[in-house]
């Protein structure tokens, strides 16, 4: 098959390695940046190039990120993806279902509508009420709207301290998501769904002092068994919103697993190096079985 690779700005590991093992299982690869796809549609055509090249015939295309840019240009780039859809090129992750796992807000009404434990969460534009909220919630969290790596994400012991954060947050035009914090053992548990089937787990233990368990914040991957039920949530949760394949983080609070975020662009070389499992291939080899 024709694989199409788009990366953001610039290709991460796992999009080298997706380019890599399609090539290797005897696939034709083409891989760029999402700025540099143009389109053209017309009431018989529909044409897409990556640069020069046209990749129209392309069967299938990984979409690993929508790329930096202005709320207009991420609007023609989601668009351009799902008029790729449209015009008969299976996209992986189907547009839609990314752009709704990239957004967190979005993540946390579609697990609960399908009946999935998650973290209670508020949205705000307005520092006075998160400030109420924080206030009521004791210890809360803030997560960026569109964060990954846990990167910007902050935890509030003090809500006057949550308050100062929400005030500069709202003169830099970000929305408020405040989160309940859950207690939990200093670890939380990665997932990695594809096709409906787990084909990897992990623990990641956070760094000491750190209340993250990102592994770009220092937590370490650990192959330790995962209980069914959690497993089966991961499934779950990369069902409820419409993905192909994707990482699933799983936090033991005290009122059981509770989700809480579904990757629909997931990295994979921390639980490859704690696993040995070949994620890529898996993704690879479920795409070419779309066909
Ligand atoms: N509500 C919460 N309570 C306790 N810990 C949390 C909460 N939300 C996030 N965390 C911690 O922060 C990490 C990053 O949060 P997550 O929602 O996965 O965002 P990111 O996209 O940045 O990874 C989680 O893996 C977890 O360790
Ligand atoms: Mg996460």
């Amino acid at each position: 098959m024709k694989v199409l690779i788009l990366y953001g700005k610039s290709p991460s590991a796992n999009s080298l390695e997706l380019a890599e093992t399609a090539e290797r299982l005897g696939h034709d690869v083409v891989a760029g940046s999402i700025i540099d796809v143009s389109s053209y549609v017309s009431s018989s055509q529909s044409r897409f190039w990556l640069k020069d090249d046209e990749v129209t015939d392309a069967d299938v295309c990984f979409v690993r990120s929508f790329g930096p840019g202005t709320c207009e240009q991420l609007t023609r780039r989601i668009s351009m993806i799902e008029h790729m859809e449209v015009s008969g090129i299976r996209v992986i992750n189907p547009c839609y279902s990314f752009r709704r796992a990239r957004d967190k807000y979005a993540t946390q009404y579609t697990l609960a509508r399908a009946g999935l434990p998650i973290a209670e969460t508020y949205t705000t534009e307005s520092m006075e009420r998160a400030y109420r909220w924080s206030r009521e919630l004791g210890v809360s969290v803030y997560k960026p709207i569109l964060g990954s790596m846990g990167k910007g994400s902050l935890k509030f012991d003090d809500p006057d301290i949550a308050y100062n954060a929400w005030k500069m947050l709202s003169r830099l035009g970000q929305p408020l998501i405040v989160q309940e914090y859950l207690r939990n053992p200093g670890r939380d548990i990665r997932v990695f769904v594809v096709g409906g089937e787990v084909v990897g787990s992990a623990y990641k233990y956070g760094a000491p002092g750190e209340w993250k368990t990102n592994v770009a914040q220092g937590a370490r991957m650990v192959d330790e068994p995962v209980p069914r039920e959690t497993l089966d949530l991961g499934v779950k949760a990369t069902s409820a919103l419409g993905l192909d394949y994707a990482g699933v983080d799983i936090i033991e609070s005290e009122r059981g697993p509770v989700i809480l975020e579904v990757n629909g662009a997931p990295g994979w070389q921390a639980l490859k190096a704690a696993t040995g499992v070949d994620v890529a291939e898996k993704i690879v080899r479920f795409a070419a079985a779309q066909r």
